[in-house]
C-alpha cells in the first residue's frame, strides 16, 4: 500500500526506521511514496533520510490537500502540531485516505469525538501511533498486567520531570501553548502516561489535579514566548476497579530530573522497561516477560503501528492502539486539567460526553485567536 506523511518533523524519523525494521524483516509494509511540509528545505531534507533508509526518493509537496489530489495513497501518517489533527484527518478521509495520526488522537477531546465520527462518515480506517502501548515491550508489560502476573492492580506511581532551563521540549516552542498543544506537558507527555494506564489496567474514573504555569517566559536563540500550557502537573486517580494512581508532568525542573514508572499489586510490583519483582522476592526481568506475552510483536513500536495500520486497512482488524482508546486517554488528561481549574474531582465520562467542559473553552479560545492572528 502507498502511504504519505504530512509533516517531517522532530517525531518523522522514528517512523522511517520503523518501516524500515518491517521492510528489513521481510513483513508487510507500506511504500513511504509521498511527504509533506510547509517547509520546503525540511521536506527536502527528510526526502534524502528516506531514500538512505527505504531505498527510494519520496514525492516532495508543501500542501498536503495538493498531495492528496496527486498521488494515489492508500494511507497517510499525520505528523503535524494538534491544533490540526482534525481539519487534516477530514481532510484525508474525504479524499478517500486512511489515516494514521500522532498522539494525542486531537487537540481536546471534543476534536477527537469529530474525527471518530469523520472516519465513521467516510468509512476509513483512524488508527492512532501511540508508541507507549505498542512494541514487544509493551505489549508485553499489558498482557502480564492483565493476566495478573502482579495480582489485581491497587497502585500506580509515575514520575517525569524534565530540565528546560527555560527553553522549549524538543526545541518546539508550539508544545508550550495551549491553542497548537491543547495544553502544557501533561497533554504532550502526560497523554503517553494515561493511554498506558488505561490500558493496563481499563478506565480511569476520576480525577484530581493542581497545574501551575511556573516559568513565564521561555526562550531559545530565535523566539521567545509567554507559555499558556501548564509546565507542572500534580495529579491523583481512581480506576473504575479501585485501583489508584500518582501521576507526576513536569517541565519546570531544574537541576536534576526524575522519571520512573512503580506498578503495584498485591502479589508484587512491576517496574516497566526493568522488571517484575514478587513478594517472595523472585524477579522476572523483561526479556523472558516479552518471550512469555509477546513473542508475535515486532520490537519497535513504531514499526508496530504500521502493522496495525495494515491490519485495520486490510484485514479490518481492531488495532490495539485505536482512535477510541486515544479519546479515552485525552478524556483523562483534560479531567485533570479541568479539576485544576474548577478546584474539585472530576468524572473522565463527563469530560468526554461533554458535560464539563470549562478548560476545553478555554483551549477553543486560544485557538481561535492564533487564527485571527
Ligand atoms: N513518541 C511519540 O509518539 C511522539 C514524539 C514526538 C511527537 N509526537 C507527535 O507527533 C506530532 C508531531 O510532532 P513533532 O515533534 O514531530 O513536531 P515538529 O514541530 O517537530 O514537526 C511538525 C512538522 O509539521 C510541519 N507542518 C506544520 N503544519 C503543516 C501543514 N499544514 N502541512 C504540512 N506540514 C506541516 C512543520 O513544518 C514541522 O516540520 C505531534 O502530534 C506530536 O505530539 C509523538
Amino acid at each position: 500500500m502507498k502511504l504519505g506523511f504530512i509533516g517531517c518533523g522532530v517525531i518523522s524519523i522514528a517512523h522511517v526506521e520503523g518501516l524500515e525494521v518491517l521492510n528489513r524483516r521481510r513483513l508487510e509494509t507500506f511504500e513511504l511514496t509521498a511527504i509533506c511540509d510547509i517547509e520546503q528545505e525540511r521536506a527536502e531534507n527528510f526526502a534524502t533520510v528516506v531514500k538512505k533508509r527505504l531505498g527510494k526518493r519520496p514525492a516532495i509537496y508543501t500542501d498536503y490537500r495538493l498531495m492528496l489530489e496527486k498521488e494515489q495513497l492508500d494511507a497517510v501518517s499525520v505528523l503535524i502540531t494538534h491544533d490540526l489533527h482534525h481539519t487534516v484527518a477530514e481532510d484525508c478521509f474525504a479524499s478517500g485516505v486512511h489515516v494514521q495520526m500522532q498522539k494525542p488522537l486531537a487537540i481536546s477531546p471534543s476534536f477527537g469525538v469529530k474525527m471518530i465520527a469523520d472516519a465513521k462518515k467516510f468509512n476509513r480506517v483512524l488508527t492512532l501511533s501511540e508508541p507507549s502501548v505498542l512494541g514487544a515491550e509493551n505489549v508485553a508489560t499489558a498482557r502480564a498486567i492483565k493476566e495478573g502476573v502482579i495480582g489485581s492492580l491497587s497502585l500506580i506511581i509515575d514520575y517525569a520531570t524534565v530540565t528546560l532551563n527555560r527553553g522549549f521540549f524538543a526545541g518546539t516552542p508550539w508544545r508550550h501553548l495551549k491553542g497548537r498543544a491543547g495544553a502544557g506537558w501533561i497533554n504532550d507527555h502526560g497523554v503517553h502516561r494515561t493511554h498506558f494506564f488505561t490500558e493496563i489496567n481499563g478506565p480511569i474514573d476520576e480525577v484530581f489535579a493542581y497545574t501551575e504555569i511556573f516559568e513565564k517566559e521561555l526562550s531559545n536563540s530565535d523566539v521567545t514566548i509567554n507559555p499558556t500550557g501548564e509546565d507542572t502537573a500534580v495529579t491523583v486517580f481512581k480506576f473504575k476497579n479501585g485501583g489508584l494512581g500518582h501521576w507526576m508532568c513536569a517541565t519546570s525542573a531544574h537541576g536534576e530530573r526524575t522519571g520512573g514508572v512503580w506498578i503495584y499489586g498485591h502479589k508484587g510490583c512491576f517496574r516497566p522497561g526493568k522488571h517484575v519483582i514478587l513478594e517472595d522476592g523472585k524477579s522476572i526481568l523483561m526479556p523472558e516477560l516479552i518471550d512469555r506475552y509477546a513473542p508475535d510483536i515486532v520490537k519497535h513500536p513504531f514499526a508496530h503501528s504500521y502493522v496495525e495500520l495494515w491490519e485495520a486497512i486490510a484485514k479490518n482488524k481492531t488495532p490495539i492502539s485505536s482512535a477510541e482508546r486515544g479519546l479515552e486517554a485525552l478524556g483523562v488528561v483534560f479531567a485533570a486539567l479541568e479539576s485544576a481549574t474548577i478546584g474539585q474531582p472530576v468524572k473522565v465520562q463527563d469530560i468526554l460526553n461533554h458535560k464539563k467542559h470549562t478548560y476545553e473553552d478555554t483551549v477553543f479560545e486560544e485557538m481561535r485567536s492564533l487564527e485571527v492572528n
